[in-house]
């Protein structure tokens, strides 16, 4: 099956993206869902994350402070890697396990740390989701209960424009309106059903 890996800095319209492409019923495989899913309670993931960060990253309910532990490896290099350690051997198990399920002439796979991880291989296609940084964080402002200092220290923790540009194979410009976005994925829906052949 031909995968297109979909990536993009946070804000840039990925998930807005992914959900154009499964209109024309192409299976998406998120990274980001995975994540999410792997550490409610009661999984092994959640117990690893509580062992290296401690009891305060879990709230009351059971589920994880998320806020807190975003703060905690902004600031300590070493959690960060510890974390991802974690994290990243399992998302791209499930990725895996997910794909083998899968019958579609192509797939989407929505990496958000796609070239921050180096996965490229795991894919054939890379689509990179672009739009300016300016409009990254008015957008993420608007959906999320974060400032703008927060916003630009996950942008800049993330791989530049100019460099996720270089690994791109397609490019979408996210700059404008839906219709616009629209019109870019029904050309590259068409381009990926030829490249499957
Ligand atoms: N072309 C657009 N016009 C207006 N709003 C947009 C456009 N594209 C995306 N948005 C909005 O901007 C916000 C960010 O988009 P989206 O959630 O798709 O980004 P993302 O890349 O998936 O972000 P994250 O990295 O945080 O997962 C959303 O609220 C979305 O509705
Ligand atoms: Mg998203």
């Amino acid at each position: 099956m031909y995968k297109v890996g979909l990536t993009g800095g946070i804000g840039c319209g990925k998930s807005t993206v992914s959900d154009l492409f499964k209109h024309y019923t192409i299976p998406v495989i998120d990274a980001d869902e995975i994540a999410y899913a792997l550490v409610v309670p009661g999984q092994p993931a959640l117990k690893k994350i509580q062992t290296v960060f401690g009891a305060a990253c879990i709230n009351a309910n059971g589920s994880l402070n998320r806020g807190l532990l975003r703060e905690s490896i902004f600031q300590d290099t070493e959690k960060k890697q510890q974390l991802e350690n974690i994290m990243h051997p399992l998302v791209y198990a499930e990725i895996d396990r997910q794909l083998n399920q899968l019958t579609s002439a192509y797939v989407i796979i929505s990496v958000p740390l796609l070239l921050e991880t180096r996965m490229q291989p795991l894919v054939d296609h890379i689509l990179v989701i672009d739009c300016p940084m300016e409009m990254q964080v008015n957008r993420v402002k608007l959906r999320d209960n974060l400032s703008e200092e927060q916003i630009t220290a996950i942008i800049n923790s993330q791989v530049g424009r100019t460099e996720r540009l270089i690994h791109a194979d397609s490019v979408i410009h996210n700059t404008l309106d839906m219709s616009y976005l629209s019109e870019q994925v029904n050309t590259l829906h068409d381009q990926f059903l030829k490249q499957a052949q």
